[in-house]
C-alpha cells in the first residue's frame, strides 16, 4: 500500500503551549510537523526561527520536522535548522539566488532536500534538479497565513508535478500545503500527492484524532 504522511502545520497550534500541543497532535496519529518560517520579507507574516524547532527537540519531539523556508534569503538559516533539528528543509526557488547551491547545503547539512512552488510558479524549476531533491512541495494557497482555501488549478498541477516524478526514478515526495481538508484529500490524493500539510483543518478542532483518523479513512477510498 501506498504511504501517506499527515503533517500538521504548528502555524495553527496552540502557541502557548507549543510542546505539549505537537506532543498532542502525534499522539493523535500524525506522522511529520510541518514548520512555517515566515520573515515579514519573502512572505508578510513573521513566525519561527531555529530556536523554536531545537525547543521541540529540547521538549521530547522525535518525530520528523518540515521546515517551510518562507524566507530570503534562503541559505544563511540552512546550517542553523540543520543544527536545530530539522528532517526536511523547503524553500521557494524564486527565494534563492543559486538554488542548486542550496539544494546541495540542506543535503550537506544531512536534511532531505526540497522545492517549494507558489501557486503561479512554474515547474520547470525541476528541470535540472530532479537528482538533488527529496520532496516537491505545492502551496494551493498563497503562501503566508493558515486558514485560506485550497486553489483549485492545483489538481492539474499535481498531476504534471506527480509525471515528472514518475519518469524521473527518483523516490521524491509530492506534499501539498493550504487548504486540506477531510472533504478534499482523497482527491488531492487522487491527483498524486503523498504528504499532506493540514494546520487549521486539525488544529482548529477540539479532537485531533477523529480528523486526522477521518483523514485517512479518506486516504483509503
Ligand atoms: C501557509 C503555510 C501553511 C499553512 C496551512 O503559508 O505554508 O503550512 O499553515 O494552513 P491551512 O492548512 O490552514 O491552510
Ligand atoms: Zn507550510
Amino acid at each position: 500500500m501506498k504511504s501517506y504522511l499527515i503533517a500538521p502545520s504548528i502555524l495553527s497550534a496552540d502557541l502557548a503551549r507549543l510542546g505539549e500541543d505537537v506532543e498532542n497532535v502525534l499522539k493523535a496519529g500524525a506522522d511529520v510537523i510541518h514548520f512555517d518560517v515566515m520573515d515579514n520579507h519573502y512572505v508578510p507574516n513573521l513566525t519561527f526561527g531555529p530556536a523554536v524547532c531545537k525547543a521541540l527537540r529540547d521538549y521530547g519531539i522525535t518525530a520528523p520536522i518540515d521546515v517551510h523556508l518562507m524566507v530570503k534569503p534562503v541559505d544563511r538559516l540552512i546550517p542553523d535548522f540543520a543544527k536545530a533539528g530539522a528532517d526536511y528543509i523547503t524553500f521557494h526557488p524564486e527565494a534563492s539566488e543559486h538554488i542548486d547551491r542550496s539544494l546541495q547545503l540542506i543535503r550537506n547539512s544531512g536534511c532531505k532536500a526540497g522545492l517549494v512552488f507558489n501557486p503561479a510558479t512554474s515547474l520547470s524549476y525541476l528541470d535540472y534538479v530532479m537528482d538533488k531533491i527529496d520532496v516537491i512541495l505545492l502551496m494551493s494557497v498563497n503562501p503566508g497565513f493558515g486558514g485560506q482555501s485550497f486553489i483549485p488549478a492545483t489538481m492539474q498541477k499535481l498531476q504534471e508535478a506527480r509525471r515528472r516524478i514518475d519518469e524521473s526514478g527518483f523516490d521524491i515526495r509530492l506534499e501539498v500545503d493550504g487548504g486540506v481538508k477531510i472533504n478534499n484529500i482523497a482527491e488531492i490524493a487522487a491527483a498524486g500527492a503523498d504528504m499532506f500539510v493540514a494546520g487549521s483543518a486539525i488544529f482548529d478542532q477540539p479532537d485531533y484524532r477523529k480528523v486526522i483518523n477521518e483523514m485517512r479513512q479518506e486516504l483509503t477510498k
